[in-house]
């Protein structure tokens, strides 16, 4: 009987589906990197959500394991190479978080042009600040958004009905744009100068390193908004910080950090920065949904070989 261990917590959804196939698994979450080398040689498989760091000596003491799945998107806690070198297969779930990644965007995006962070916590406070809030209207501004992938499509298609030009930068689009009359597919360059909203939706660089840096935000306009529900290491955080501070945009916000968890941050003093702590994803259908997929896509590649969603 082949032999699951899930590493991070998620839907007992998970748990569940692999009992049903017939997989024994083991939930063993908040292991040290110490202590998940001494017990993965007993698997075939490993679940993880970001937690875990599935790194290259956890890789090399797995003597059995044949996949690791990720229950989400981002690959980036996981050592792609050596399991490559392993010949494990990486799975993940795209589009299992998808819609809840793009609210969470829409939700920074109305946050921020609206101040609602600021309304909220002076009214607690006693303070009726009515005269000195002045919020943006989406309608009529264009928003650019940078990755057109599951969540980027998304994104665009949520703020539909509030009358926006939406620019897109993404490599793929070209081939596929008679599905998305919406948009238009513009240069990186073109998009951060034109966009009043510029969202982040695609893959941190190969390299890590930020693809938005100090002469970026000079080329943006004033009155720019910043949106990252993406990575951290996308835009360089200390450029994003003095951009707000010299006015050269109007706001930025923020759900995810170079560093994670993040409990020290240059954005965390600046008062036109929101943020959030890398929660876009987490919605409770949306939980259900990878960890339903992540699980369903394990037992079928060690019951019947397939490999679905190998990144
Ligand atoms: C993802 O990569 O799926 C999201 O960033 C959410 C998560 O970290 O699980």
């Amino acid at each position: 009987m082949p032999k699951v261990l899930i590493s991070d917590s998620m839907s007992k959804i998970a748990q569940k589906i692999f009992e049903k196939n017939n997989i024994s698994v083991d939930v063993k979450t908040g292991l040290s990197e110490e202590e998940i080398i001494k017990i993965i040689p007993e698997y075939d498989g490993m679940v993880v959500r970001s937690a875990t760091k599935v790194t290259k000596k956890i890789i090399e003491a797995a003597k059995n394991l044949k996949v690791i799945g990720r229950a989400g998107a981002g690959v980036d806690n996981i050592d792609l190479p050596a399991a490559k070198e392993k010949n494990m297969i990486v799975m993940n779930t795209p589009g299992g978080n998808a819609n809840a990644t793009a609210e969470h965007a829409f939700a920074l995006i109305m946050s921020v042009l609206r101040k609602v962070p600021y309304a909220n916590e002076t009214t607690h406070k006693g303070q009726w600040e009515k005269k000195n809030i002045k919020g943006t209207e989406l309608t009529k501004k264009t928003l650019g958004i940078v990755g057109f992938g599951n969540v980027g499509v998304r994104l665009s298609n949520l703020v539909k009905g509030f009358d926006m030009k939406i620019l897109v930068n993404s490599n793929s689009l070209e081939s596929r744009k008679n599905e998305y009359p919406h948009v238009e597919n513009t240069s990186f360059d073109d998009l951060i100068i034109n966009s009043d909203i510029i969202s982040f939706h695609c893959k941190a660089a190969a390299d890590g390193k930020p693809i938005l840096t100090k002469d970026h935000f000079k080329k943006m306009k004033p009155t720019t908004y910043i949106i990252n529900a993406a990575r951290g290491n996308i835009i360089d955080e200390n450029d994003l910080n003095d951009a707000l501070n010299e006015d050269l945009i109007a706001g930025a916000a923020v759900d995810v950090f170079s560093k994670e968890p993040a409990k020290e941050n240059i954005l965390f003093k600046n008062p036109k920065a929101i943020l959030t702590p890398h929660i876009a994803a987490s919605t409770t259908e949306a939980s259900i949904a990878v960890a339903e997929m992540v699980a369903n896509q394990i037992s079928d590649f060690l019951l019947n070989g397939v490999k679905k969603n190998t990144v």
